[in-house]
């Protein structure tokens, strides 16, 4: 395929070597002459494992060459990837200047069947609602009719991009047409990894997903770290038993957006090893907003069980998580006493709690937290649906989803599900249904 690829530093200098040392032509287009010029002269502009060998290999072959002229590397090639940089705004926002600068330029000399593929890192919505107008107007022509659009983010990592590239992690191809994806995949073709075609959005944001949740564990590790050092501890030894899980802690689990965390051990153990860090002078701002991050979550449920302005509530579920009675810390108490304080109308069905089976701690809890529990539980789904405008979906028991796959929608009853129920797509649709996280 004839390529051009526009910006020439970490990603767009790697993309242009390593594809054209695939076997595809590509042009490579800088506003920096003295980038395209030291491509030309068969060298990298940037220090990378084995970048060096692969430019000088594929500018001697013919297969690479550089430009400053944007109009002549459209016209001469089919596919354009725009690798241009999106720095920080100094009040923290996306610079999308670079972006809209180049997809003017490309969209001036845009011809039909182009497909234009943006690997910037760019936030959700970017693509669709600024750059595609900007490459409609200058070029007179329409996306996704005359011309393709796809979003490619870049998962390789400065230090390895070369190997990173030949070895991707996964490749990632949003598309608004499948024409315009089948071209980035037969880009890529023969490189290993599983392929993900989704929306564009979808592509966009799957990048920030990636790199604040790498941020996320290495302020993790390193907070850890510094706590187990002020403890004596080697922090290594304790992380070596932590990776070794690979059921619970490096895994899928508690990865799938859903309801606030609760019950009788993470609250507590946070609360726990904040304290001990404190106690330790030791400073742990990611481990000490975890729960603050909870309880806004728990908000926003709220806030959309009380959205409706309806009075009677439907809460299904109520223990801390499917399959016990433990009820303490339980998120869905503390939305039921929240909702109870502002005068809603409450009544509760869960099948694993019964008020004369709690015992113990669980007990003391819940007579602290609702008292009136007695007065509000019904070990009836049928009779705590035909109360409830609003039902609150906190469980996944077989006999409420049943029961409200029966109401099928329009009866005025607004379903809120904060537990991505399944068989929710077939809610979705509803005007009354609303899901966490969707
Ligand atoms: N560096 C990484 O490891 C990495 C990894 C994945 C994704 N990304 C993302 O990829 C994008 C590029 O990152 P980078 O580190 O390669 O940036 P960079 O700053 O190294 O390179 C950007 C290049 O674009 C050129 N440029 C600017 N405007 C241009 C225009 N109108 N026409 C042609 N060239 C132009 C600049 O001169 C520069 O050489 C960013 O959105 C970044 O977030 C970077």
């Amino acid at each position: 395929m004839r390529i051009s690829v526009f910006g020439l530093g970490y990603v767009g200098c790697v993309s242009a070597a390593c594809l054209a040392s695939m076997g595809h032509e590509v042009v490579g287009v800088d506003v920096n002459p003295v980038k395209a010029d030291m491509i030309n002269g068969g060298r990298a502009p940037i220090v990378e494992e084995r970048i060096g060998e692969l430019v000088e290999r594929a500018v001697r072959d013919g297969s690479l060459r550089a430009t400053t002229d944007a109009a002549e590397a459209v016209a001469a090639t089919e596919v354009s990837l725009v690798c241009v940089g999106t720095p920080s705004a100094p009040n923290g926002s996306l610079s999308t200047t670079y972006l809209e600068r180049v997809a003017e330029q490309i969209g001036r000399s845009l011809s039909k069947g182009h497909v234009v593929v943006f690997r910037s890192t760019m936030l959700p919505g970017t693509c669709a609602e600024l750059l595609v107008p900007i490459l409609e107007l200058s070029s007179g022509l329409r996306a996704g009719v005359d011309f393709g659009v796809a979003v490619n983010p870049e998962f390789l990592r400065e230090g390895t991009s070369v190997r990173d590239f030949f070895a991707p992690p996964k490749t990632v191809i949003g598309e608004s047409d499948e024409a315009s994806g089948d071209v980035v995949a037969a880009l890529y073709d023969g490189l290993p990894g599983e392929v993900f075609r989704v929306p564009i959005p979808v592509a966009e944001m799957t990048k920030y997903a990636d790199n604040a949740f790498h941020a996320v564990k290495i302020g993790f590790a390193n907070e850890l770290g510094a706590v187990c050092q002020a403890l004596g501890l080697d922090s290594h030894q304790v992380m070596d038993v932590f990776l070794a899980d690979r059921k619970l802690n490096i895994s899928p689990a508690y990865l799938r957006p859903g309801f606030a965390f609760g019950g009788s051990c993470l609250p507590k153990d946070l609360r726990g090893l904040v304290y001990a860090a404190r106690k330790a002078d030791v400073s742990v701002p990611l481990l000490s907003h975890v729960l603050p991050a909870n309880e806004a979550h728990l908000q926003r449920a709220f806030d959309l069980v009380t959205a409706p302005g309806r009075r009677r509530i439907g809460l299904f579920g109520l223990s801390f998580k499917p399959g016990t009675d433990d009820l303490r810390e339980s998120p869905l108490v503390e939305l039921a006493e929240r909702l109870l304080g502002k005068g809603y109308d409450l009544r509760i069905y869960d099948a694993n709690v019964s008020l004369s089976r709690l015992m113990g701690a669980n007990r003391a809890y819940i007579a602290e937290r609702l008292p009136h529990l007695g007065d509000l539980l019904s070990d009836s789904v049928e009779e705590v649906l035909r109360h409830a405008e609003v039902c609150v979906v906190g469980c996944t028991d077989p006999a409420v989803l049943e029961a409200l796959d029966g109401t099928g929608g329009g009866d005025g009853r607004a379903i809120v599900d904060l537990v991505r129920m399944p068989g929710a797509a077939a809610h979705r649709d509803r005007r009354d249904y609303v899901g966490i996280g969707w």
